[in-house]
């Protein structure tokens, strides 16, 4: 039961919350605490019914089909391509590609304008900070290029150098992918400065948006990167739809990535033409569920208020910061002066897993380990972490919870 005195007024939390119908599910005999969001968020019942509306009333493949069910979802899944547009602020809806995550989209840009554009001696910049994703395909592309993969630093409050940053950029840079918001750290970064700074050097700029398309309000084309990417599954949207945003210029002139149907205009064995933007990036048949479903999560959010969900967000944060403040042992990683909604951690003489897991005993779930960010870690000198990450479904009670769960596993522990 949520009581009432402890939770934001911005909004009715507790009709919100009857949205997400997992919110009312037990664990190990305790009520669920969700405080894992960061990883995947929790589905409202409008993006399941979504999903059931599509396998239920109109299976079909889509843009192939002259018969009524193939219209509708082609209809669907196009319309939530204007709900991304829209969502972003892109110029124009060719300029969304539907992928499976954030992932895929960093890898098709390494894959293709990376190979266009990278040569021997060039250099990639990147920061301490990044996701996994957000390395890998670059020191591939690096390896097979014979470029650079240079790496920003971060302060020990888990923020971007940014005159180290100004050092890096040189008329070598080709690119410099950034994460907007740090999935490790909850740290906000600059974007928009080094944005401005990378294009006055010639560079191109990706953001992975993963974590910050659900906590901040995104304008790509105010922003003017070149490419962002996110994933719906992380903004109360499914698993495997999420979106690569860039710049239609660039998707013009790159390169195609898969090969298959959709994708081009004419085949023969001699010679194959490409479809136009956006299919010319989209091979095969997509996950035409999950992406019509996204929709309704980007309508949840919107129904919500962005403003109103940071707000939340900013407040539990907050709660949460000065809450595990008090507990003797505790250490907060990542306390950078623009943050939001996670709160990484460890405690002296008790590992984060043996955390993780006395409060997964208590109905509490939160991330433990590298957070896929090992590089990140090791800056630190720490194999992991223990993260809350915050939802606008989350309340200042749950917080409470998760600040008395950890005094009693500490008792446990020490
Ligand atoms: C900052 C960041 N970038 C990229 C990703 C990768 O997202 P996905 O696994 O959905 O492709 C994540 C996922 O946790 C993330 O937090």
């Amino acid at each position: 039961m949520i009581k009432t005195d402890t939770i934001s007024s911005s909004f009715d939390i507790i009709a919100l919350r009857q949205q997400f119908p997992i919110l009312s599910r037990q664990v190990k005999g305790k009520q669920l605490v969700y405080l894992d969001n960061a990883a995947t968020s929790q589905k409202p019942q409008s993006v399941i019914d979504a999903l059931t509306g599509y396998y239920s009333g109109y299976n079909a493949n889509i843009h192939r089909g002259i018969h009524t069910l193939a219209e509708e979802a082609t209809a669907a899944f196009e319309a939530t391509r204007n709900a991304v547009q829209q969502f972003i602020n892109a110029g124009s809806r060719e300029e969304i590609i539907f992928t499976r995550g954030a992932t895929e989209g960093i890898n098709l840009v390494a894959y293709t304008w990376g190979r266009q554009h990278v040569q021997a001696g060039d250099e990639i910049l990147i920061s301490t900070m990044e996701h996994h994703s957000n390395i890998v395909p670059w020191q591939i592309l690096c390896e097979e290029k014979n470029a650079r993969l240079r790496v920003i630093p971060i302060n020990d409050k888990g923020e971007l150098i940014l005159e180290e940053f100004e050092k890096l950029l040189s008329e070598r840079t080709k690119l410099v992918s950034l994460v907007h918001v740090s999935n490790a750290l909850g740290t906000v970064n600059p974007v928009r400065y080094c944005i401005e700074a990378a294009h006055q050097t010639g560079a191109k700029v990706l953001l992975d948006g993963a974590q910050s398309t659900v906590h901040l309000d995104i304008d790509v084309q105010d922003l003017d990167c070149d490419f962002f990417v996110f994933s719906g599954h992380k903004l109360y949207g499914p698993t495997g739809a999420g979106v690569l945003y860039g710049k239609k210029s660039l998707l013009e002139s790159m390169p195609v990535f898969q090969g298959g149907g959709e994708m081009i205009k004419e085949v023969t064995f001699e010679k194959t033409t490409y479809n136009e933007l956006p299919y010319k990036y989209e091979a095969g048949t997509p996950n035409i569920a999950d992406t019509i479903a996204l929709k309704a999560a980007l309508e949840f959010i919107n129904g919500v208020g962005k403003k109103n969900m940071q707000r939340h967000e900013d407040e539990l944060l907050a709660h949460a910061t000065s809450e595990l403040k008090l507990i003797p042992g505790l250490k907060i990683i990542g306390e950078a002066s623009e943050k939001t909604s996670v709160v990484s951690f460890v405690i002296e003489n008790c590992h984060h897993q043996d955390l993780g897991i006395l409060l997964d005993n208590q109905g509490i779930a939160v991330r433990t380990g590298h957070h896929c960010t090992q590089p990140l870690m090791d800056r630190f000198g720490i194999p992991g972490t223990v993260r809350a990450s915050f939802a606008v479904y989350n309340t200042l009670q749950e917080v409470d919870e998760l600040a008395k769960g950890l005094r009693r596993a500490i008792k446990m522990l020490v």
